[in-house]
């Protein structure tokens, strides 16, 4: 199942378990811990205290009392010493531990805070990294939905050094679009009379056989039988053909493409299955695929990239750099405030 960045307060999320950003005693602070405690009540506090601590890395579970969620899952994050003692495998074991402890419980939803991204100092590049990485990991091999919540808008962006960049091209193309439109309307209004004249144009013109040349000409004598007949492979054959030929399996497809099961089998069940474009643009990075291609894929859905929607120049620009990492995709869309790719969408 797929992961997804939200932008909230863990407190109010409507998950099976929320994670807590805790330290060693268990006895609550500050930050997301003083946020959970004071959310769930003074009775999570009298649970934790039967725990004992917890190690740093490790994860225990209590329920959620007045919280709108069944448990809260702490954990202790490392405090951040510049990487020199082990913090990335102590902060990949705390998303680690969380999940095997919410997978015991049956839980099919949990939402992470940025462990250790707070007072424990740790830079909220790198403690993203770690818990993408931790969680895709775990979701190779369970089925989970896994947020991870932002808490508000800090003054960082989860794309790190990637946002200037992304930024830049976003302005280049999206002005540029912008501006041609702007040409082109003040064009079309002074221009000549309606269609219709442009249209017997093109009558006269196919009337002396010069456009049936034209491959890209409507095939003007094909029969409405003929024209259905030569219909091209649709969406979902196109999609499974490259999932065979580049030896895929679908599992690795649709978890690539942050979507699941259920979603993907909707593809493979179903000929003409019409995707939204963040389902189909998930798919051609999870495929890989290159912007011509990708194109391809969008258009037997019926879809475009266009450069009028900063959501289609920010998938341009990953294309065109070879970034297929649903989720460092995700991230640059999360920061420019764009749809984000896969769940269940
Ligand atoms: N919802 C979601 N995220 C939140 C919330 C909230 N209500 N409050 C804070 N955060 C974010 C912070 O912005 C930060 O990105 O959680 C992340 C973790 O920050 P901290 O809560 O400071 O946790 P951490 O850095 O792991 O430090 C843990 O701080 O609160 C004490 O008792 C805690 O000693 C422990 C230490």
């Amino acid at each position: 199942m797929p992961i997804q960045i939200v932008r909230n307060d863990i407190t109010r999320m409507r998950v099976d378990a929320i994670v807590n950003a805790a330290n060693e005693s268990l006895l609550g602070g500050g930050g997301v811990d003083g946020a959970i405690h004071k959310a769930a009540g003074p009775e999570l506090l009298k649970e934790c205290r039967t725990l004992g601590g917890c190690r740093t890395g490790d994860a225990k579970l209590t329920r959620g009392y007045n919280l709108p969620c069944k448990y809260v899952i702490h954990t202790v994050g490392p405090v951040w010493r510049e990487g020199s003692a082990r913090e990335s495998s102590l902060l990949y074991s705390c998303y680690w531990c969380s999940l095997r402890l919410a997978a015991q419980q049956g839980c099919e939803s949990v939402a992470f805070p940025l462990i250790s991204a707070g007072a424990y100092g740790c830079p909220k590049e790198k403690a993203l990294q770690v818990a993408m990485r931790a969680i895709g990991d775990f979701l190779m091999k369970s089925d989970m939905l896994v947020y991870i919540v932002v808490y508000d808008r800090e003054s960082y962006h989860l794309s790190g050094k990637l946002f200037a960049d992304v930024s830049q091209f976003v302005d280049d193309r999206y002005v540029e679009e912008h501006t041609d439109f702007r040409r082109e309307q003040i064009r079309m209004t002074a221009a000549a009379p309606m269609p219709t004249a442009a249209y017997n144009e093109y009558a006269s013109f196919s009337a002396d056989g010069f456009l049936e040349e034209c491959e890209c000409a409507p095939q003007a004598s094909l029969s409405l039988e003929d024209a259905l007949n030569q219909i091209d492979e649709s969406f979902s054959q196109m999609v499974l053909r490259l999932i065979d030929e580049k030896g895929m399996k679908d599992s690795t497809c649709y978890k690539r493409a942050n979507i699941d099961r259920k979603h993907f089998s909707k593809i493979r069940g179903d000929v003409f299955y019409k995707p939204k474009k963040t389902t189909a643009v998930a798919i051609a990075i999870a495929l890989e695929l290159t912007l011509d291609q990708t194109r391809d894929l969008l258009m037997k859905a019926g879809l475009a990239l266009s450069r009028s929607s900063k959501f289609d120049i920010i998938i341009e620009y990953c294309l065109l750099h070879g970034i297929y990492d649903i989720h460092q995709v995700n991230q640059l869309l999360f920061d420019f405030d764009q749809v984000t790719l896969g769940v269940g969408a």
